[in-house]
């Protein structure tokens, strides 16, 4: 069976022979901190063997409960923000058809929490109106405002549709075991309720209830998903120099040595773009501490070809791109001929849509390294649950190690108590 690989050769030309290795044997020792537990930020790294800790009685709840709220529901609110939100997003997202949000035969999912949009919220109360819905609010403290306005407005209209008992068996909340105001009130309402344990921060909690409600309640396999994640846990905990979260650690970091302070997430594939939004929280808010850290950004291929690529292949050579390439597409299109070939396009007909983006992708790769842009090449067989499973539990373990590269504790978030300390203060909350 094929798997996830990763080709730091062309990262590596950018880097001096002798310092190629630089960071491999402080990664792979960060391996065993990670799994023995030594490291910063110990207490939280209930994450780490979620995939092979996941009951069949879990896996069977979570099943149970979505497939009884799919079949009288039209659409599910999923609020959160953050953690609590960009993982069942990025996934539901690559797994989901271009035009899903247009047929009627699945249970839609929609979001709410992660932004304080006026107009958004109104927008969804709108279309909610006339729907068959039902919410599921996930916030681990259970006090984060975003998700708390959207869930009061939103429990509030369910409540004036439905009335108060059947609001109640239509929301499913994810939550502190027994803190915040929203195990309070999930306890007070008798809602279905899922618990994040306390050593699991947002951004690590996909392979929980977190991610996974969503994922079933969207119709996808779960299984498959934690399968996958279970293969890339075996796969990533060898403390060995070939391990691919130990390199993609290495080279990120002897890159970010050398000045690249930028990594640009890319990918040719749009099913992916809130996978990139969901990496760049990962690393984001993991590493970017003290003063240090990559800074995470995201394109979109062949789309910001014609918007970022002129930077990308000119502009200041502070960054370096790490590109997903998705081995097959699931569908077969070919390009036909025309007789008038007026527009010029007979030289490609005959051939597959998918052919021509691969020579856009292969084409892309060596101009962004003949421009001074060092390539990380992360490949994927396909876009199906198990292979997510693959890449999100990679991403998160290589995303720990990467930071004790840097000394940082990758699992605490202090600077985002800055902003919400101005605003309580401006809204006069008591006590800011
Ligand atoms: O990764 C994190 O810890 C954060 O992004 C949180 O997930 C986010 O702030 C939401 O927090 P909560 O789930 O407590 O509402």
């Amino acid at each position: 069976m094929k798997h996830i690989e990763i080709n730091i050769d062309s990262a590596l030309s950018f880097i001096d022979e002798a310092n190629q290795s630089k960071y491999l044997a402080k990664s792979v020792e960060n391996i065993s901190t990670l799994y023995k537990g030594t490291g910063k930020g110990n207490d939280f790294l209930g994450w780490l063997n979620l995939p092979s800790e996941i009951t069949e009685e879990d896996l069977k709840d979570i099943e149970d409960t979505a497939k009884g709220l799919r079949e009288k529901l039209d659409v599910m609110v999923v609020i959160g923000i953050g953690g609590s939100y960009l993982g069942a997003k990025a996934m539901i997202s690559a797994l989901s058809g271009s035009f899903d949000d247009f047929s009627n035969d699945k249970t839609k999912v929609v979001y709410a929490g992660h932004n304080l949009s006026e107009d958004y919220i109104h927008e969804l109360l709108q279309f909610l109106d006339d729907k068959r819905f039902g919410i599921c609010v996930i916030s681990k403290s259970g006090t984060t405002t975003e998700p708390a306005v959207s869930f009061r407005l939103l429990k509030s209209l369910l409540e004036s549709q439905v009335g108060k008992f059947e609001a109640s068996k239509r929301i499913v909340a994810i939550t502190d075991r027994s803190k915040g105001a929203l195990r309070t009130l999930a306890d007070q309402e008798a809602y279905k309720t899922y618990v994040v344990e306390d050593n699991i921060g947002g951004r690590f909690s996909v392979l929980t209830p977190v991610g996974l409600f969503p994922l079933a309640i969207a119709g996808y396999d779960i299984r498959k998903f934690v399968e996958g994640a279970k293969y890339m846990q075996e796969d990533v905990k060898t403390a060995d120099e070939n391990n691919i979260a130990v390199q993609y650690s290495n080279v990120r970091n002897l890159l970010y040595e050398q000045g690249k302070k930028i990594e640009l997430f890319a990918s040719f594939n749009p099913k992916l773009h809130f996978i990139g939004e969901w990496w760049k929280q990962l690393y984001g808010e993991s590493e970017g501490k003290g003063g240090k850290g990559l800074f995470p950004a995201s394109v979109d291929f062949t789309t910001d070809l014609h918007s970022m690529g002129q930077y990308i292949q000119d502009g200041e050579r502070h960054l370096f791109e790490t590109l997903i390439s998705v081995n097959n597409d699931k569908h077969n299109v070919v390009i036909p001929s025309d007789d008038a070939d007026l527009d010029k396009l007979n030289y490609i007909a005959g051939k597959r849509v998918g052919f021509v983006n691969n020579m856009a992708e292969k084409g892309t790769m060596q101009a962004h390294i003949d421009g001074g842009v060092p390539l990380i090449n992360i490949s994927m067989p396909e876009i199906n649950e198990y292979y997510l499973g693959e890449l999100i539990y990679f991403y998160e373990v290589a995303c720990g190690m990467s930071a004790y590269v840097l000394d940082v504790n990758p699992f605490d978030q202090p600077g985002v108590e800055e902003y919400k300390k101005n605003m309580f203060a401006l809204l006069g909350k008591e006590g800011y």
